[in-house]
């Protein structure tokens, strides 16, 4: 084993007890992570709220996540999720109800729900979601589909339950040739696959903390790219998400409370923090930062050509060997792998009674490995999954 994936596995106590290949349902927690949540809870019970600190943690998170993303610290708001992350962008898109939104039929259902209430309020005129077989729409389809009306294009940069990776340089094209904008919900990229959004012309990427960055609940991140930021009208807001709001005092060196803020207006903070309302879950970013520190020390990303990628090609061959359907393209650059079952709960229970963790999910049963597995760990998967297997057609 490499010296880099012996180090790093140390650090993650589960690879000790299991073998763990639910990346796309929530990463494990390593050893930094549950220090620096730890650490902060001390340091509060101890000392006081340690608001410093925060906020300079804070700050250094989204720098690191705009690090992942090849985006810029003002593009980046540090928000308590992706639905979250979802609604305050969505909120303050200018829509008149003249406009359609496209979106992907396989993203996760967090997406869609907000569409349809925007509809129904009269924001947009209809919400149009593409009816295409596993694993997802081609090209053509999104040409199709894609016109002068659409002002909204939504779609999961890999889905979580195909896990098919999206052209989204392509999409963001044919968004762009109609004047729409293509958000992207990227958690099952950011932290395995690398991830450009300047190159692939994405308007807006969202990713949360708890699965592929393997921090905890509770800490998500927005990118808004400079040319949306400035269109931006918000709708809802908050005391953190104005011009003067208590961190930008801070950050002038002005006292916090001294002046009254301004109530009879809004003026919206001009970078991504106008997405922030409220005060942040300063320990879920805590922890949040520690796991984006390890993605970054043993280059998680990168990694993904030379050693991930061996692993999910692994993983399908010998799935395909032993006779299954695979959902997820053949030619994956992305983690997660799905194929048929007609009985992925017992199945996924029979891998547990052997330290094996799967997520079973409807029809089908979900791998998902991630940069500290093992080809070994595929191994053992297959060996196990061939036996249970066995087991069940036996009654
Ligand atoms: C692609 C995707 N987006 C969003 C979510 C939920 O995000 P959050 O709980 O941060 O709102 C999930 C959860 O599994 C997901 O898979």
């Amino acid at each position: 084993m490499a010296s880099w994936l012996r180090e790093v596995r140390g650090l993650i106590p589960i690879t000790r007890e299991k073998v763990y290949f639910d990346n796309a349902g929530a990463g494990p927690l390593s050893k930094p992570v549950l220090e620096a949540i730890e650490g902060f809870a001390r340091l509060w019970a101890e000392r006081g709220e340690p608001w410093d600190e925060a906020l300079e943690h804070i700050v250094e998170a989204r720098r690191l996540f705009a690090g992942l993303i090849g985006a810029r610290l003002e593009e980046v708001a540090a928000v308590p999720g992706v639905t979250y992350g979802y609604n305050a962008l969505l909120s303050s898109l200018r829509l008149d109800g003249r406009g359609k939104a496209v979106a992907a039929p396989y993203n996760f259902p967090t997406t869609y729900y907000s569409l349809h209430g925007l509809r129904s309020r009269g924001l947009l005129k209809e919400v149009v979601i593409l009816d295409s077989p596993e694993p997802g729409p081609g090209i053509g389809d999104w040409e199709r589909a894609i016109d002068d009306e659409t002002v909204l294009v939504v779609v999961d940069m890999v889905s979580w339950i195909t896990g098919k990776l999206e052209d989204l340089k392509a999409l963001a094209e044919i968004a762009h040739s109609h004047g729409a904008i293509l958000v992207t919900d990227a958690f099952h990229a950011v932290g395995v696959i690398p991830v450009d959004v300047k190159r692939l012309g994405v308007d807006a990427l969202l990713c949360g903390s708890y699965k592929w960055l393997m921090g905890p609940h509770g800490a998500g991140f927005v990118y808004v790219s400079k040319r949306l930021l400035d269109e931006l009208d918000p709708m809802l807001s908050g005391w953190m998400a104005v011009e003067d709001s208590v961190i930008e005092r801070m950050w002038r060196g002005e006292p916090l409370f001294e002046r009254p803020f301004n109530v009879r207006e809004l003026k919206p903070a001009r970078d991504a923090k106008v997405l922030e309302w409220g005060t942040w879950p300063a320990i879920a970013f805590e922890g949040t930062l520690a796991a984006l520190k390890l993605i970054h020390r043993y280059r998680a990303p990168e990694r993904y050509s030379s050693h991930t990628s061996r692993l999910v090609e692994r993983l399908m061959d010998g799935l395909e060997a032993q006779g299954y359907t695979l959902i997820t393209p053949r030619d994956s650059k992305a983690a997660i792998v799905t194929f048929r079952h007609t009985r992925p709960y017992e199945v996924a229970k029979a891998l547990y009674a052997h330290d094996i963790i799967v997520s079973p999910r409807p029809g089908r049963i979900r791998v998902s490995p991630h940069f500290y597995n093992t080809p070994e760990e595929v191994d053992r998967f297959l060996e196990v999954l061939r036996e249970a297997e066995k087991r069940l057609k036996a009654g």
